[in-house]
């Protein structure tokens, strides 16, 4: 169950194995905690008020990108043609036993082949953005030196067939495909990692920065740290905290190399990230409950965003391990980024509670930052477990409006997963992923009426992918692939999708 799956830190490493670390590694220091002055996002939001429901038709201001969202290795397929060289992912998906049904993204949707099919399907959804990714080891096949000019090509095309076709080329730098290379020499616990990350931004804007002005460095930082390094179920499979809390730190720097190599080569791209994020609520109005949420929201959602925007680890937490981290003097310089959007993937929230005094001998994560955190129960649940809550759209839209002061900000990612399938004349009626984006579109108008500065909105995702450690098992596309043929169909969703797009408004439910 992948409920905890965005849940920083939520290992169940026993406090045992952290205390056989040198006691050494986790001297740090005290950050002084300002958590009292928490606002609407740990305000308990029981209620699925009509406001958050379907009722009202919501027009979107002029200009705002419609758009769907991928991820190289979810789609691409093609793993080891024209001298892609191979990633964590292929390694992971090719261990026995990590993915369910042996699964692997191998094949995956043939973007690599059907990407003319992919922009077909855009188009006919009246589509303005496409969010998609680049495959580090598609452009340097071990992770450094020369590019892969067969790779550069494959997404120059893509590049200009989206231009073509009036559609945004909205691209991120990394959606978790480490060179296994890099990973074999340390991966991104290796600070040498940030550099060489650098490095290949370079190189990707060089090739394509004529043609693309807007950039993700990052896809959830968070998630790709805890799954990977200390939880062990995405790759590269890793279950160290020291790992993990170097890797952290390490992706920190690399933001902000990231975003200076981006900005030497062309000082007017818009650059930023996207985070996964969770508006955390407290269990009860206890006052110790309202400061672990306020730490839920520390470690959850801007752990990777405070280094960038303030130069600084977030302040709500009592207590940093430094010296476990490899933070070095200079360094919170070095992480500073003045991203020019704050991207938001956003699926549910999080209810946040104080660990008692024996919880936090059994889980790592209570132990290092007292906050127990678990997915919220009450609204219906999306067929991969996670609860539909509209309400979080507009909870964490305002938080990081009024807490970064009005930044812009993207919808990077929403989506749900249904498993409809085709009835007997092919049609694919989802009528659930309909209900899910009219209440998250609705609820993001709101908040974009009360102030928020949002440009767009990309459903995760285009079409039904590799969905990680669960293999083919969840659909969140708005296209149906049978994974058989790789036929897409758009499905009802889908349809419904090009029309809010074409007329820039949700209609009234
Ligand atoms: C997000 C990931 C994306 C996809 C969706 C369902 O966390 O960024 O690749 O797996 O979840």
């Amino acid at each position: 169950m992948r409920l905890t799956r965005r849940h920083f830190l939520q290992s169940a490493l026993s406090a045992g194995a952290v205390a056989a670390l040198p006691t050494t590694l986790f001297s740090g220091c005290s950050v002084s905690s300002k958590a009292g002055t928490a606002t609407a996002a740990s305000t308990p939001a029981r209620q699925f008020s009509s406001s958050f429901g379907s009722s009202a038709e919501i027009a979107f201001p002029k200009g705002f990108f419609w758009g769907t969202a991928t991820a190289a290795y979810q789609i691409e397929g093609g793993w080891n043609e024209d001298g892609k060289g191979e990633s964590i992912w292929d390694r992971f998906a090719h261990t026995l036993g990590k993915i369910k049904n042996g699964d692997t993204g191998d094949v995956a949707c043939d973007s690599y082949h059907r990407w003319r099919d992919d922009i077909a399907l855009m188009r006919a959804m009246n589509l303005t953005s496409y969010r998609f990714s680049i495959s580090w080891p598609r452009i340097q096949p071990s992770g450094s030196g020369a590019v892969n000019p067969k790779g550069v090509d494959y997404y120059s095309r893509v590049v200009d067939a989206l231009l073509e076709a009036h559609i945004r080329p909205f691209v991120t730098l990394y959606h978790w495909d480490l060179p296994q290379a890099l990973e074999d020499a340390g991966g991104w616990p290796n600070r040498d990692t940030a550099g060489r990350f650098a490095d290949y931004v370079q190189l990707v804007v060089q090739a394509l920065g004529d043609r693309v002005s807007d950039w993700v460095l990052f896809n959830e930082p968070d998630a790709f740290v805890d799954l990977g390094y200390l939880e062990g179920t995405h790759a590269p499979g890793r279950k160290s905290l020291l790992d993990f809390l170097r890797a952290t730190h390490v992706v920190n720097l690399a933001l902000g190399e990231g975003f200076r190599a981006v900005k030497a080569a062309r000082p007017r791209a818009r650059v930023g990230t996207a985070f996964s994020m969770s508006p955390c609520e407290p269990a009860s109005n206890s006052e110790e409950d309202k400061l672990a949420a306020e730490r839920a929201h520390a470690i959850t959602n801007i752990w990777f965003l405070e280094p960038a925007l303030r130069g600084r680890y977030p302040e709500a937490l009592t207590f940093l391990p430094e010296t476990a981290m490899g933070i070095r003097s200079g360094d919170m310089e070095k992480t500073r980024a003045a991203l020019d959007f704050i991207g938001i993937n956003l699926y549910y929230r999080t209810i946040a509670s104080a660990p008692g005094a024996m919880e936090r001998t059994v889980h790592t994560q209570e132990w290092l930052f007292p906050v127990k955190m678990d997915g919220a129960h009450e609204g219906p649940r999306t067929d991969i477990g996670w609860e539909v809550w509209p309400k979080s759209m507009y909870d964490i839209v305002m938080r990081v409006t009024r807490d970064y002061n009005r930044p812009v900000i993207e919808i990077t990612e929403s989506g749900c997963s249904y498993n409809d399938a085709p009835d007997a004349s092919g049609v694919i009626h989802d009528p659930r992923r309909i209900s899910y984006h009219h209440a998250y579109l609705a609820a993001l108008g709101r908040a974009i009426a009360e102030g928020a500065d949002v440009r767009g909105y990309h459903v995760w995702s285009l079409m039904d992918n590799f969905e990680w450690a669960d293999g083919f098992s969840q659909r969140f596309g708005l296209a149906y692939v049978d994974f058989k043929t790789l036929k897409r169909t758009i499905k009802d969703s889908g349809r419904w999708y090009a029309k809010v797009a074409a007329e820039n408004r949700v209609g009234a439910g």
